[in-house]
């Protein structure tokens, strides 16, 4: 047996990032890995990075001071620190990275992670070892599946990776650079990934991709699936209560998602759709490719088909040439939709995007000022639909024991976190909760029908025959 050798991943950036790691993870595990919580005492340190705005990557250089520390010390006491860049930094600016931070043994982009075990090895055997091809076999199939010991450990709620890469070119955006263009898994892998999870005590998969919803992935017919239609075949799946996917493009809406929002109980009626500005000038220049009316109507068609859905959405302040007109716009947008959150960025140029060749015209403190204006918007808007949800009676998926003695955290169809006082027993099950107070994002309540449960806890159902409950 190999001895366990330690390893601190830290993650930036986006869901995909959170669950590459995961995947890094598994990996590694068979070399004898196994992760530890702080990046000083660790064997491996890989430090999995962001692109997408100009703060997420100057991050990188300076976490890599401090590793390169680290790494010394660690050498004074005999011990070898190995670091590892990953993700989209790594992928954009890999030559950049070793040139620039000698401490840095392996940098691997994210296509190539299942070369992680040969790249630590190459690295140790004949110095530094970088990969950040983009390779024409399939990366999924390559990378070894969690064992039952990680999915449990994980919690009931997972994500899945189904599609990689955007071939959409926003004018602003790293994403078809880094990430390269859309490659969908096939429905059996994901199905299987999704059995061996839902086997294994998970409850919620969100099935996630750049630009999710273009999903074209091999049916077992032969033929390319829609998303609507894996959705479908997933809600089949025993055990699984809930499911979610993201990020949507407005463009890639087809009909059968919608159709898949009105039929499939377990699909959330909940919706991240990014639409980054209100005006149509600006999302011309943003090669958007849709105007606000077009996004508008899409939310309308996800209304009509489930009139509970609630959205959330991204946007850019200060884009080339955003005017004051063209701001209006898009709080008249967030004033129309109402939503119940949404991101908001100040525009930061990023290096090979045709955005960054345009004339920035927003300076600081208009960016800045913009920014508070939208967020206001977006945050009394995000109250009000929190506030709502105070006197009603509404499923909670429940996920862990909270903090306070005697309670337990779960979410919300709109993934509000809620709290109630209830048997750590209960995890895993969907079940009604009557909110009666709202406390910053969280829910306060408390079992529905609880004098039923209390006296019958024992005889709750366990997880899996209950998949069905509150969908
Ligand atoms: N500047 C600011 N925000 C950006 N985003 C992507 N690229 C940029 C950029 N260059 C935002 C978009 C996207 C989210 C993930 O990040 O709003 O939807
Ligand atoms: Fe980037 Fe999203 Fe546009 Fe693709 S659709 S280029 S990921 S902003």
């Amino acid at each position: 047996m190999t001895t366990p050798r330690k390893l601190h991943i830290k993650s930036y950036g986006c869901q995909m990032n959170v669950y590459d790691a995961q995947r890094m993870v598994d990996a590694l595990a068979p070399q004898g890995f196994v992760e530890t919580a702080s990046a000083d005492d660790a064997d491996l340190v890989i430090l999995n990075t962001c692109h997408i705005r100009e703060k997420a990557s100057e991050k990188v250089y300076s976490e890599l001071g401090r590793l390169r520390v680290a790494k010394d010390e660690a050498a004074r006491n005999g011990r070898t620190m190995q670091i590892a860049v990953a993700g989209c930094v790594a992928q954009a600016e890999g030559g950049e990275i070793i040139r620039r931070q000698p401490a840095v043994d392996v940098v691997v982009g994210p296509q190539s992670y299942h070369h992680l075990p040969r790249l630590l090895r190459d690295a140790a055997q004949h110095g530094r070892a970088l990969d950040t091809e983009f390779p024409i076999e399939d990366k999924f199939g390559l990378l070894p599946p969690p064992s039952p010991k990680a999915i449990r450990a994980r919690g009931i709620s997972s994500f899945v990776t189904v599609q990689e890469g955007c071939d959409k070119f926003c004018t602003f955006c790293v994403v078809p650079y880094t990430r390269g263009s859309e490659v969908s898994r096939p429905v059996k892998a994901i199905a299987d990934d999704v059995k061996r999870l839902a086997d294994n005590g998970v409850r919620e998969i969100t099935l996630i991709g750049q630009n999710v919803n273009a999903y074209h992935g091999d049916g077992p017919d032969g033929r390319p699936w829609a998303l609507g239609s894996l959705l479908a075949q997933l809600a089949a799946i025993p055990g699984i209560a809930r499911l979610r996917y993201s990020t949507s493009h407005p463009n890639d809406v087809e009909d059968t998602l919608i159709a898949a929002h009105r039929d499939l109980p377990a699909l959330m009626p909940f919706l991240h759709l990014p639409v980054q500005s209100g005006s149509d000038r600006i999302l011309a220049a943003m090669n958007r490719r849709h105007t606000a009316d077009a996004y508008r109507r899409v939310i309308d068609k996800f209304r009509e088909a489930r009139p509970d859905m609630a959205f959330t959405s991204d946007f850019i302040v200060g884009f080339p040439g955003e005017t004051e007109q063209d701001f209006q716009a898009t709080l008249a947008l967030v004033t129309q939709i109402g939503y119940a959150g949404a991101y908001s960025f100040k525009y930061s140029p990023r290096p090979g995007t045709p955005a960054a060749e345009m004339q920035e015209t927003v300076s600081a403190a208009e960016m800045d000022e913009r920014l508070v204006r939208l967020q206001t918007l977006i945050d009394t808007q995000q109250s009000a639909f929190n506030a709502a949800a105070i006197g009603t009676t509404v499923d909670v998926l429940f996920e862990r024991a909270a903090r306070n003695p005697g309670q337990i955290v779960g979410r919300t169809a709109f993934l509000q976190p809620a709290h109630v006082m209830a048997s750590p027993d209960l995890i895993g099950q969907v079940l009604p909760v009557k909110i009666d107070s709202l406390e910053r994002y969280s829910l306060l309540g408390a079992l529905a029908q609880s004098a039923d449960l209390n006296a019958n806890v024992s005889s709750v159902q366990p997880a899996s025959s209950r998949m069905m409950i509150g969908a």
